[in-house]
């Protein structure tokens, strides 16, 4: 089941390689009034991608940077090349090498869109884009999306630790000085509350489904089984405990050389919930409870992340 994914891992480490020539006020530029990384995504690109023809079979995980997209985007890709096993189509296969495309629909040049209009069924395609940015073509076709979330402490934690590791991100010096730009909305793909507050419009369509990172890390193998289910696949005892035990933080982590290259060294930090407590200071702790409380505590999604259970000391 494994696969190397050399093309991920080459324009990872060439938008590295860029990022390390850079300034650090270089490295961000604003579209729509959304910050992204220059070294991955670019106006032009994201005009191209109206031409996406999203399909009702489409598997598409969204999920803001940070909330476990990778470990997700495993799950997924594992569960398709399990279908595929299965239709015995490798001739077909949309993990072949050659026929594979970078996952995250936002990163790219302009023609991928209609090289992945060519590809076959089913499509795995990862963004962190709010809804509003994605192809009409998402919602009018009513491709199914996994929305994945994640507590904002551990999310606001890891996107400092990723920020500071990785040349294509702007640095920090300190943690407070990240704190503030993660609390005033200077974070590549927007702020992360606005984030949830969009998507709760979703939270209730049909083809739409939510899973927390804390859920899956609470109960791996339910919250494979409601993946699985979602997208129409059914799956042995067997092939469920191995797409369990291959998405393990332990058998990514090991693995990810040959996924992810040089960046897996980054991406796969702890793997773990309440790392927050490390950092948080009161100060921050209280100016973080009174946001989530007014922009998302009542909201639907604000409800299923816990926030008392996973963001309280
Ligand atoms: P930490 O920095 O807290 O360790 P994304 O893929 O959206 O960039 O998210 C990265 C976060 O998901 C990192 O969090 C990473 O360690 C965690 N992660 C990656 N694979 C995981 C897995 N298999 N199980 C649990 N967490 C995982």
């Amino acid at each position: 089941m494994d696969k190397p994914r050399k093309k991920f891992a080459d324009i990872l480490e060439k938008a590295m390689d860029t990022g390390n020539t850079m300034d650090r006020d270089e490295l961000l530029f604003s579209y729509k009034g959304i910050l992204y990384p220059v070294t991955l995504c670019s106006a032009e690109v994201f005009r191209a991608m109206e031409s996406l023809e999203a399909r009702s079979d489409d598997i598409i995980l969204a999920g803001y940077p940070k909330s476990g997209t990778n470990w997700v985007g495993q799950i997924l890709s594992d569960l398709v090349t399990i279908l595929e096993k299965r239709t015995q189509n490798k001739a077909s296969s949309v993990n072949d090498e050659e026929l594979e495309e970078f996952p995250y629909l936002e990163i790219g040049d302009t023609e991928k869109y209609e090289r992945m209009n060519k590809l076959p069924s089913r499509r795995v395609i990862f963004t962190h884009l709010l809804p509003e940015n994605l192809p009409r073509s998402v919602f009018r076709n009513k491709a199914k999306i996994l929305l994945l979330i994640r507590n904002p402490k551990d999310l606001a934690t890891s996107f400092y630790h990723f920020s500071n590791s990785l040349s294509l991100l702007p640095s920090y010096e300190t943690w407070d000085d990240f704190f503030v730009a993660f609390m005033t909305k200077k974070m590549p793909w927007g702020c992360y509350f606005e984030y949830l507050s969009k998507w709760n419009k979703y939270a209730d369509d049909e083809n739409v489904m939510t899973i927390t990172y804390e859920e899956l890390k609470e109960n791996p193998v339910l919250g494979v089984k409601n993946i699985a289910d979602f997208f129409g696949i059914s799956l042995t005892d067997e092939e469920l405990h191995i797409i369990v035990e291959r998405s393990s933080f332990q058998s990514m982590k090991k693995n990810s050389q040959k996924t992810h290259g040089e960046f897996g060294k980054v991406l796969f930090r702890k793997g773990s919930v309440s790392d927050w407590k490390k950092l948080f200071s009161e100060d921050q702790n209280e100016k973080m409870d009174k946001t989530f409380e007014e922009r998302i505590g009542g909201t639907k999604l604000g409800k299923k992340l816990k926030y008392e259970i996973y963001c309280k000391a």
